[in-house]
């Protein structure tokens, strides 16, 4: 209970930082403000939970202007917020002052009747807004301003980051253009709050939280929604039995393994999502996998929802991810650069397979921010010692421990530019030795392979795996070969980059993002013939000539 307690209380979301801050040197030792916002952030989980259990979510095809539609909606109380967007049609979230209102607007919706279908008549959140008005027409449509859900596609970002005037702020645009918006990660706790409702049934005091990308800050538009169904603040498990007289304890069924039972709690609850869940489509119950889950769409909100159980490890790896892009502006910038490259080159897929993931990725661009001289942030073992008693925690023989208190975490002054450590980070892989090392994020250095694989990165809880494990040699030699070209085109930007120019020639990072020279091709070769460390000195010198400028 008590390391629920830590997820629970360290797990957060939070506006991310400008591109002010993004751009800002850091200064980390005497940021007591700094300090105060993320401790803050820590307590944001709760509070957007909070916020769900208060909204409603309503498709609103028939609403003919927003005034109308907010007019009604307050007859049930007071609106605390409300904002449009389009997904199979124009949806409202609305969040109310106090749940009474969500109790009452409920209590006044119908059932709707249908000819030749049958509903099942499950009651949720989720609502349709129906007018006796005509409805349709353009003008009446257009009253409501709708909040992009999703990011701008490859070709318009391209474009965009074309105009910027050096790759340091092409990256923070592409960060700024492409992170959860505020709206965003409301509607994904909401979608987490009308599934707990449905989990509830069976079991009334769950929670299910978001984790991954959704709350990790390296979270793009349009990512999946990785939710855990939590059981471990139901109460009667800290009761103590007294040592002598009568009690009461449960009866309960039981299973052969923890793992049997997060299969039968997963498969019923699957069955419930796909009969019962509204909006919930191709339900897929995925229960023998490592980590077993359920995947579905849930249609209203256009988002693809991974639900899993006893999965607390990974709600750990989710705030440890959390607290290093928090560290430092650059590391969620980096990883968001480095992201965006690796899918427009179908390096990452969403499609399960043998590519590098997200997650995966995530890990090397820590590794290699510790890697650097001075290192950019700490190793996970530096994390560990400086925890205190209320940061211990052990999940399944596995030490999770690690620091929760920032003000405690000393970082050293690196102040390389983006644009510098992009380039470094692309060098740093194409010649990094696969083929013996393995990636390790809790020593900061790198090991000796434990097993024969094309790539290994521990996972840094259970340090016997290998998050990567699933990547083959094709793959990863792709990876290797773009980081090649990347450096190269890097190279080419440094020298003649078109700064200040209206940006019609797409340059730096804007290059790299479109289709590259596929490996075997002979320019590449050529190139490649030159040492890659005598290629980016020349490349680095001529970007601190740039940022000097
Ligand atoms: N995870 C893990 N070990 C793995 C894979 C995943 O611990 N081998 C955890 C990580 O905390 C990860 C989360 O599960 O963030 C969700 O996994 P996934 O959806 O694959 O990655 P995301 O980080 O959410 O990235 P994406 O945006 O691609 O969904
Ligand atoms: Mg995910």
């Amino acid at each position: 209970h008590q390391v629920l307690n830590q997820v629970h209380n360290h797990t957060s979301v939070g506006t991310h930082v400008g591109a002010s801050q993004v751009q800002a040197a850091p200064d980390h030792h005497s940021d007591e403000k700094e300090n105060e916002r993320r401790r803050l952030l820590h307590v944001v989980q709760a509070e957007r939970q909070e916020q769900a259990e208060r909204s409603v979510l309503i498709s609103c095809h028939a609403t003919n202007s927003e005034k109308k539609f907010l007019k009604h909606l307050s007859k049930y109380g007071d609106i605390k917020k409300h904002f449009f967007y389009q997904s199979f049609g124009l949806y409202a979230v609305v969040e109310y002052s106090s749940q009474e209102s969500v109790a009452s607007l409920l209590e006044h919706a119908a059932i709707p009747t249908v000819n030749h279908e049958s509903m099942v008549p499950f009651k949720s959140r989720l609502l349709s807004l129906r007018s006796l008005a005509s409805v349709g027409s353009a003008d009446q449509q257009s009253g409501q301003h709708c909040q992009p859900q999703t990011s701008p596609p490859i070709s318009e970002l391209i474009q965009r980051l074309s105009r910027e005037e050096s790759i340091d702020q092409q990256i923070t645009a592409l960060t700024e253009a492409y992170q959860l918006t505020e709206e965003n990660i409301r509607l994904r706790f909401l979608v987490c709050s009308l599934l707990k409702d449905i989990a509830a049934a069976y079991f009334p005091e769950c929670t299910i939280r978001p984790f991954g990308s959704s709350v990790n800050g390296f979270g793009k538009l349009g990512c999946d929604l990785d939710m855990f169904l939590d059981l471990d603040g139901i109460s009667g498990r800290n009761v103590k039995m007294p040592r002598s007289g009568l009690s009461l304890e449960y009866h309960m069924k039981s299973a052969n393994s923890e793992r049997a039972v997060t299969q039968s709690i997963l498969s019923v609850i699957g069955e419930c999502v796909d009969k019962f869940g509204p909006g919930c489509v191709g339900v897929q119950k995925i229960l023998n996998a490592r980590c077993p889950l359920v995947r579905f769409a849930h249609q209203p909100s256009g988002f693809q929802c991974d639900l899993t159980a006893n999965n607390r490890v990974a709600m750990k790896s989710t705030e440890l991810l959390y607290l290093y892009g928090e560290l430092d502006p650059r590391v969620r910038s980096l990883v968001f650069g480095v992201r965006c490259w690796a899918q427009a080159h179908s390096v990452t897929s969403r499609i399960p397979g043998a590519w590098i993931t997200n997650f995966s990725l995530t890990v090397m661009v820590l590794f290699f921010l510790q890697r650097r001289s001075p290192p950019i942030i700490p190793t996970l073992d530096h994390l560990r010692d400086l925890a205190g008693p209320a940061d211990k925690s052990v999940i399944e023989d596995n030490d999770c421990t690690f620091v929760s208190d920032f003000s405690k975490i000393h970082i050293h002054r690196n102040t390389a530019a983006l644009g510098q450590l992009l380039c470094e980070f692309f060098d740093f892989y194409a010649s990094f030795a696969f083929n013996k090392m393995s990636i390790n994020i809790r020593k900061g250095k790198e090991q000796n392979k434990p097993e024969v694989v094309p790539l290994h990165i521990q996972n840094p809880f259970e340090t016997s795996l290998n998050i990567s494990k699933n990547v083959n040699s094709t793959q990863l030699e792709r990876f290797v070969a773009l980081c090649r070209e990347s450096v190269w085109i890097l190279q080419q930007s440094a020298t003649n980059s078109p700064s200040g120019e209206s940006g019609a020639t797409p340059w730096g990072l804007a290059a790299l993002l479109q289709p590259l020279q596929v490996p075997g091709n002979k320019g590449r070769k050529r190139r490649s013939r030159e040492p890659a460390s005598e290629r980016i000195k020349s490349l680095l010198e001529s970007l601190k000539i740039k940022n000097q400028s």
